[in-house]
């Protein structure tokens, strides 16, 4: 297996290895330390991994997350293993949707900037995005490196967010996407969270704002202010230098770190193509570290 930075900060494409065979706990470990390192890595060429063995594969990194869809009564789900997220505009029949169709006016908050499944307890540890049927033109991914833009504030800034919680709440991206609001049934399952806005990577000790869309208010501060904070924020860390865009191949395999970057979903022509990507995460298990306040004992 070959391994290649694709950014100055992030991100790395891997090439030379199969996900179909039995990979031995070595790569695992290997892959687990490139995620720590470069955040987001690229594995190419997996046309031959099949729904079954992505969720097998995607096991051996920790405990797997049931898609949030299963909550929605009122929509059919295509893809029938619970582990899997559809992210597609392509109906139960194999039909292009209606860009309208509920299930794809669900997915808009993935355009908005996020750390995947902020909003959860346990929220997303590491995502898997299998791409399977890519569009000829847009449906890039962008991602951040939030530890290249923490390392990037000014020291009042760090010591301004450093120790602050952030509440994350999958209705209020729903509203700034335009999407949908919860269902009865998503409410009844699907709390909000609360998170360290500066946390700490357990295995390379490097900071990293953990922001999202989710995030909704900073605790201890006024409605305002910390929407006005998370915003400038959010500016501050998707500029250009932190952010890598990924152009989709047939078969590319991508996993992240939502620990320490932020993603989004790009528009692509929806009345001419399909795009078909499935995704499967596993939790974060681990009490998030919080950074601790500059100066604390
Ligand atoms: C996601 O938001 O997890 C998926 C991004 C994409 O569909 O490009």
């Amino acid at each position: 297996m070959k391994i290649t930075q694709v950014h100055p900060h992030f991100g790395a494409e891997i090439t030379g290895l199969s996900l179909n065979a039995d990979v031995p706990e070595s790569v695992i470990t290997e892959l687990k330390d490139a995620l720590a390192e470069y955040g987001v890595v690229v594995i190419r060429d997996q046309q031959a991994l099949s729904d079954d063995e992505q969720i097998e594969f995607c096991r051996r990194f920790g405990t797997l997350q049931k898609s949030i869809t299963l909550h929605r009564k009122d929509t059919v789900r295509r893809l029938t293993r619970d582990e899997l997220t559809d992210l597609s505009n392509i109906d139960e029949n194999g039909l292009r949707m209606d860009p309208n169709d509920t299930r794809r006016s669900l997915q808009k908050p993935g355009q908005l900037w996020h750390s995947d499944n902020s909003f959860r307890s346990p929220p997303g540890l590491y995502t898997f995005l299998k791409a399977k049927i890519v569009p000829p033109e847009g449906g890039d991914t962008e991602f951040a490196d939030m530890r290249a833009a923490y390392d990037a504030l000014d020291e009042a800034t760090r010591q301004k967010v450093t120790g602050l919680e952030v509440r994350h709440s999958l209705a209020w991206s729903r509203e700034q996407a335009g999407s949908p609001p919860l269902s009865p049934t998503e409410q009844a399952n699907i709390p909000e969270s609360v998170q360290p806005l500066v946390r700490v990577h357990p295995k390379t000790g490097r900071k990293s704002l953990y922001l999202s869309s989710h995030g909704r208010d900073v605790l201890g501060m006024s409605d305002a202010d910390g929407r006005a904070l998370l915003q400038e924020l959010n500016a501050f860390s998707t500029q250009p230098q932190f952010v890598y865009r990924h152009k989709w191949r047939d078969g590319d395999f991508v996993v992240w770190d939502n620990r320490s970057t932020m993603h989004r979903a790009t528009p692509f022509p929806e009345d001419k193509y399909q795009r078909d990507m499935r995704r499967t995460s596993i939790e974060d298990n681990e009490v998030a570290i919080a950074a601790e306040p500059v100066g604390a004992a």
